[in-house]
């Protein structure tokens, strides 16, 4: 029989799967969000990852009706898996979409996952659901792989098609049935491991290194910030070493490194051990959006600004360079923090989504030229921003803080 593959969840993930997959295979490409698949029908991605031309492929159906999915059998689940606000795994819409596939399963079918969860959750958590509601059996009547996802939106070198791709199966079988389906698509090489753990653990391993990494520099930036030493200029010398790994201090947020471990977190309390370094990292990223506050109103009163007078523009508003998304952006913390302290904030991205209130903020997507602002604080290094001189933005007292070493040194630019 042809494979038809039904994929549950048509975001950042889903989407380049369905495309990638509709090359050789039928594709239903099925979503809750009934808007979503009418642009995506239309040939329009909101995301911007994926041109009109290559939506409209006469094996690609995009649908957010159930019974298309009838025929699949071989159902992939890219949902989200956030977090809830006690920052525990929030796996609603994974187990929603597992009793989709669950009511449509037939004898042999495959469910591979692809969101980010812990290690067991495909096993512990998914595969409960997937027999209660189908009243067939693991491994004996269908089966069950996890394929973590890599992609890296708005990264065009790392892509779905030359990076490496893992995957897992419930049995050696469909290891390899796994195998042949993704690389009769992909032309990156497909590496298997032993088991869906594994393939769970690797994708919140590479994850948390990210984190940790990061958390390191952001706590040396701190440090360095307080002895008035340059971060940059440090890293830049310490990376003249043949194992330095350089990393570059900033705001984490986004819905993968700021979330996933978490999942983690959780998962080993529940086995009694409470990771000390995840967690700190966590926190210290967490906590960063609070620093820079404190920096910038420090700077200020060094530069005879009074908070309760001056005017502050953030360049960026999304969680990271050159995306439009915004879902956990440190940047929006940044600028409530600053609301707080500051007579008028402004945040400024000309890329982000909703520039309309969205979490109670304005997103301007011009700048007023004829304003002129006491701080501008890059947080976001969009490239779009090596347009904008903030020097001449700001006022005479005025000063530049760049979290990200985005612009030249200049006597008025502050680094993180
Ligand atoms: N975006 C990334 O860069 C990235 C990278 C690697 C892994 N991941 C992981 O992949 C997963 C998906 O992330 P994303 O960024 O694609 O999310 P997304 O929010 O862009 O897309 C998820 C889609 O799933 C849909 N959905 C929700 N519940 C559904 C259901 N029951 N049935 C069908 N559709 C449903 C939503 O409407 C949405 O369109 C998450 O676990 C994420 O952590 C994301």
């Amino acid at each position: 029989m042809e494979d038809k593959i039904g994929i549950l969840g048509i975001g950042y993930v889903g989407l380049p799967l369905a495309v990638f997959f509709c090359k050789k295979y039928q594709v239903v490409a099925f979503d809750t969000n009934k808007s979503r698949i009418n642009e995506l029908k239309k040939g329009h991605d909101r995301n911007k990852q994926i041109k009109k031309g290559k939506l409209n492929s006469k094996n690609l159906l995009f649908t957010f009706s159930e019974a298309q999915l009838k025929k699949c059998n071989i159902y992939i689940i890219t949902v989200p898996t956030p977090i809830f606000k006690n920052k525990t795994p929030d796996l609603r819409y994974i187990s929603k979409a597992s009793k989709l596939a669950a009511r449509l399963l037939s004898p042999k079918d495959i469910v591979v996952y692809e969101s980010t969860v812990y290690p067991g959750a495909t096993e512990e958590f998914c595969v409960p659901i997937l027999e209660k509601i189908s009243g067939f059996k693991s491994n004996k009547d269908f089966f069950v792989g996890y394929s973590p996802e890599r992609i890296n939106v708005g990264d065009n070198k790392n892509r779905i098609d030359n990076v490496s791709k893992i995957i897992s199966g419930s049995n050696n079988k469909t290891l390899d049935k796994l195998y042949s389906l993704y690389k009769s698509v992909l032309s990156s090489k497909i590496y298997k491991v032993s088991s869906i753990k594994v393939a769970e653990a690797c994708k919140i391993t590479e994850n948390i290194q990210r984190d940790v990494n990061i958390a390191l520099i952001n706590e040396l930036a701190i440090v360095f910030n307080n002895l008035n030493i340059d971060t940059n200029e440090v890293l830049n010398a310490a990376s003249t070493k043949w194992n330095f790994n350089k990393y570059q201090p900033g705001l984490v947020g986004g819905h993968c490194i700021g979330v996933d471990p978490y999942y983690l977190v959780h998962k080993s309390k529940s086995h009694g051990f409470k990771p000390e370094i995840i967690s700190s990292a966590r926190k210290l990223n967490e906590k960063m959006p609070g620093k820079i506050c404190e920096f910038v109103k420090y700077k200020a009163k060094q530069h005879g600004l009074y908070p309760r007078s001056c005017s502050v523009l953030i360049l960026g508003a999304s969680f990271k360079e050159n995306v439009k998304d915004i879902r956990n952006s440190k940047s929006i913390d940044l600028f409530k923090k600053l609301s707080l302290i500051f007579n008028y904030v402004e945040i400024y991205d000309p890329i982000a989504e909703a520039h309309n209130k969205t979490q109670n903020t304005t997103i301007s997507t011009e700048i007023n030229k004829k304003m002129k602002f006491d701080i501008i604080i890059l947080s976001v290094a969009h490239d779009i921003f090596s347009k904008i001189n903030p020097i001449t933005l700001i006022t005479k007292k005025g000063f530049v803080y760049d979290i990200k070493s985005f612009y030249k040194r200049h006597p008025k630019i502050y680094r993180l």
